[in-house]
């Protein structure tokens, strides 16, 4: 029988809740569809910060590679300064497994509250790639004066035109997959999401690099440049334009929170760490949330829809396509997507998802 071995990083907060409903679900798929998976946990995070004051090491991040893939609960303590366990453990990963896209699916399902209005599950389906080892979370720059009135800050946006070609070029293959597989996403192009009227450098780079890989390999796709700013303004307005948008880093991580609100919020929104060639980590998009821990009040379906991503990745499709059926229709039972709203709570979540699959 096929196992995949998979690292389980349930992390803080409420965390280990979604991450072992999580397990459930993705067990359950397993027996019903003929695979195993063999799960080991780490207990990075911040308990652990706080009592050893070590957040995670290179050789313990080496050791993540010897898996299939990562599942990642969430990473973030009240007690640890911001930004500690987020660029140590959380981008610390990302950037050393050279998981160079974050992809992050914006799907309505029937049944779910949407803040919009007037739109519905025909119109909310799309996919943001984002790339996710560049820009201004690569840290360059710093601070001079410190405490000064003269006090000077920089933080900069870095690209290099490989990093740039290799986000352009996983987006427009999933675009051609998703072109193939659907007449509406042949009728959207593909967009480029940017600042280039500002940001002359690195938007011209991004810019030219999308078209020229565009005319050259995929002239079939129809391509469109969108500002971010505009961006946002149109997830609201028009949502039903979109297909795969791929863009920078920062503007990636901000949009995709919005693009979570119109599709039900964090307790449905997941994404993937992808490193095609390597180890890719699946987590829910969502906080720690350490005000609801341990009251079993947190929706577990955006953990859910990471473990199938993460089934998806790993070449378990069928498992995977009926998590997401399972997902769809448990979302129609849910009074609420929001935590403490559902109407159950997060077990009886888990069990109705591991019971439709
Ligand atoms: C996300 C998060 C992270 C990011 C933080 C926690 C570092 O907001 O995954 O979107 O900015 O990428
Ligand atoms: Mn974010």
């Amino acid at each position: 029988m096929k196992t995949h071995k998979i690292a389980v990083i349930p992390g803080d907060g409420t965390g280990p809740e979604v991450v072992a409903e999580g397990v459930k679900v993705l067990t359950a798929a397993a027996a019903k569809y003929g695979f195993k998976l063999d799960f080991t946990y780490f207990d990075y995070g911040g308990e652990r910060y706080l009592k050893t004051g070590k957040i995670i090491s290179d050789e313990e991040v080496q050791e993540l590679t010897h898996f299939d893939a990562i599942y990642l609960g969430a990473i973030g303590h009240p007690d640890v300064k911001p930004g500690i366990l987020e660029t140590g453990l959380l981008l610390k990963i990302r950037f050393d497994l050279d998981q160079y896209i974050n992809l992050r699916p914006v799907k309505l399902y029937p049944g779910v509250d949407c803040p919009l209005k007037d739109k519905g599950p025909e119109d909310i389906d799309f996919v943001v790639v984002r790339e996710n080892t560049g820009g201004i979370y690569t840290g360059h720059g710093g601070v001079t004066r410190k405490g000064t009135p003269d006090e000077i800050a920089t933080q900069v946006m870095v690209y290099d035109r490989r990093t740039v070609d290799r986000c352009l070029e996983f987006a427009f293959e999933l675009k051609k997959r998703r072109n193939a597989e659907s007449e509406k996403s042949r009728s959207k192009p593909i967009h480029l999401v940017h600042k280039r009227n500002v940001l002359t450098h690195c938007g011209d780079l991004w810019y030219r690099a999308f078209e020229e890989m565009g005319e050259r390999e995929y002239p079939d796709i129809p391509r469109d440049y969108m500002h971010v700013d505009a961006t946002t303004m149109w997830f609201v307005k028009n949502p039903e334009w979109f297909d795969v948008l791929v863009t920078e880093n920062l503007f990636g991580d901000i949009i995709t929170d919005l693009g979570a609100m119109i599709q039900g919020g964090m307790g449905i929104a997941a994404g993937g760490n992808i490193n095609p060639e390597g180890v890719s980590m699946f987590e829910p998009i969502g906080g720690s949330a350490p005000k609801y821990t341990g009251k079993k009040m947190i929706n577990p379906l955006a953990a859910i829809e990471a473990g199938r991503m993460m089934l998806d990745f790993l070449g378990e499709h069928e498992a995977a396509k009926a998590i997401e059926k399972a997902v769809a229709l448990t979302c129609t039972k849910l009074e609420s997507l929001s935590a403490g709203k559902m109407g159950y709570n997060t077990e009886e979540v888990g069990d109705m998802v591991a019971e439709a699959v």
